[in-house]
């Protein structure tokens, strides 16, 4: 039955003119990366998700955020691209358009050599101006936990350039998933549980727009109903036969 659906589902993309994916956790989960809402190893299972990822909490505690996020990019740099990330990396010369986005801070896709991705919740190895002053700073991998650093022009803390729950994405980020979204002949969405807004609503943005819509998911999602290509198994394993050479 999988394999009849990938067979599928690898026939329609290779028909497809402009392809966006749309990637989350999942794709990670292969190369040792936690996902969020796994009931057991997920990392909102075992955090507090406002004390660790809102304004309030880091105002709360800069160390004990600092230190989660010090964690999860050491994590990170020990974890390796899977066949998953590796597969869509060379796709993206097979389409006369291209459109890599994702949920992930893990940087895993432009380690496996994918270009222009569009990271809409940002990236673990940045950090900025927790006041706003619009300073970023591009993290060198092993900081050493404990205090955040201060910001390099107005002495603030830096926090990591992830969203955060209750901000807001980057607009002109945002403005170019959307945009794929609705120009897309195929896109293809993996490893999303499609709970979080706006990036949930990327594949019936493109499925109204006329696009086919292929998903990837070892279990159910809130995505499902919007596939008309539904794929059961896990990205390392789907997503290279999707892209056959
Ligand atoms: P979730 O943790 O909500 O969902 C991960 C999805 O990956 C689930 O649907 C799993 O079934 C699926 N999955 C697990 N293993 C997989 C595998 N090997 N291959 C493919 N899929 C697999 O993660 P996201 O949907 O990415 O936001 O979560 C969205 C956002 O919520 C995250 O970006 C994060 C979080 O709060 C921020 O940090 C802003």
């Amino acid at each position: 039955m999988t394999e009849a659906a990938i067979a599928a589902a690898a026939r329609r993309l290779a028909r497809a003119h402009r392809v966006a994916v749309l990637t989350g956790a999942g794709i990670s989960a292969e190369s040792g990366v936690p996902t969020f809402r796994d009931t057991q190893r997920g990392l909102w299972a075992q955090f507090d998700p406002m004390q660790l990822a809102s304004r309030e909490g880091f105002a709360a505690d800069p160390a004990l955020v600092w230190r989660w996020y010090a964690w999860r990019r050491e994590l990170v740099a020990g974890a390796q691209p899977n066949a998953g990330h590796l597969a869509l990396a060379p796709a993206a010369a097979r389409f006369a358009q291209f459109d890599l986005i994702t949920q992930n801070v893990d940087g895993l896709h432009a380690r496996a050599g994918s270009r222009n991705v569009l990271e809409l919740h940002g990236n673990l190895l940045r950090s900025k101006c927790f006041a706003q002053c619009g300073t970023f700073v591009a993290e060198p991998r092993q900081l050493p936990p404990g205090e955040p650093p201060r910001c390099p022009r107005c002495g603030n803390w830096l926090r990591p350039d992830v969203v955060w729950f209750g901000e807001m994405l980057d607009p002109d980020v945002l403005d170019a998933a959307q945009q794929a979204a609705v120009d897309c002949d195929a896109m293809l969405v993996v490893g999303t549980s499609g709970l979080v807004t706006p990036a949930a609503g990327l594949p019936a943005a493109a499925k109204r727009a006329g696009a086919t819509v292929v998903v990837v998911n070892p279990n159910e999602s809130e995505l499902d109903d919007v596939a008309d290509h539904l794929i059961r198994g896990p990205a390392a394993a789907v997503l290279p036969s999707l892209f056959p050479s």
